[in-house]
């Protein structure tokens, strides 16, 4: 394991984003939702580090299939009302971008006022769809990481920097051990 992100420079990454969060809403009310589980480090600093009036809530996101990434599941049971509202959909890490997309796709249709989307991390060379991230704190290489809320089989969430596993030990992909990626 090697240390790509140190607490520090996590810490500079998420205060920077958090500040252009503040001064894109200059203010105004805010609905911020995390996607559960890989973000929910980021969400608990990035909410401490803004200055508007702000609502917190959660959607659930999952993929699962024996070998590899299989069909998105999402459960927005525990979403709150976003329908006029300005909303924020913030998440670990965006790597083939499906994810977001489809979120963004289905929160859509519950009418927000605005929807813009914040990550820590943005994978090169990943990417399979049409999308822009509004905030992206840090462009990293294509390698697994964990750390920070993200994990390799549900392990690893805890750790305070973000490092990488070699190829080797994440074979087969980033599943966990109940097929279920989060
Ligand atoms: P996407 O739909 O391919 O953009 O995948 C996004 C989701 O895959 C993230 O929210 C993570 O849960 C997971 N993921 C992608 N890359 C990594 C990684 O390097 N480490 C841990 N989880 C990852
Ligand atoms: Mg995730």
């Amino acid at each position: 394991m090697k240390i790509l992100l140190s607490e520090e420079e996590l810490r500079a990454g998420v205060e920077k984003m958090s500040s252009q969060i503040d001064q894109a809403y200059a203010g105004k009310p805010l609905t911020i939702i995390g996607v559960l589980t890989g973000s929910v480090v980021l969400l608990a600093d990035t909410i401490r580090l803004l200055s508007m009036p702000l609502r917190v809530g959660v959607v659930q996101a999952a993929s699962y299939d024996g070998a590899c990434r299989g069909e998105l599941r999402i459960n927005s049971d525990l979403m709150p009302d976003i329908s006029g509202h300005d909303v924020l959909l913030i998440d670990d890490i965006f790597d083939t971008g499906h994810t977001l997309k489809k979120l963004v796709d289905q929160m859509k249709s519950l009418s927000p006022t605005s929807l813009r989307t914040a990550v820590l991390m943005r994978k090169s060379g990943r990417q399979e769809v049409e999308f822009d991230v509004d905030f992206i704190a840090f462009d990293i290489p294509d390698e697994f990481v964990v750390g920070y809320g993200l994990d390799f089989n549900d392990e690893y969430r805890n750790l305070p920097y973000l490092a990488t596993l070699a190829p080797e030990d994440v074979a087969p992909r980033d599943l966990g051990s109940d097929g279920i990626q989060q």
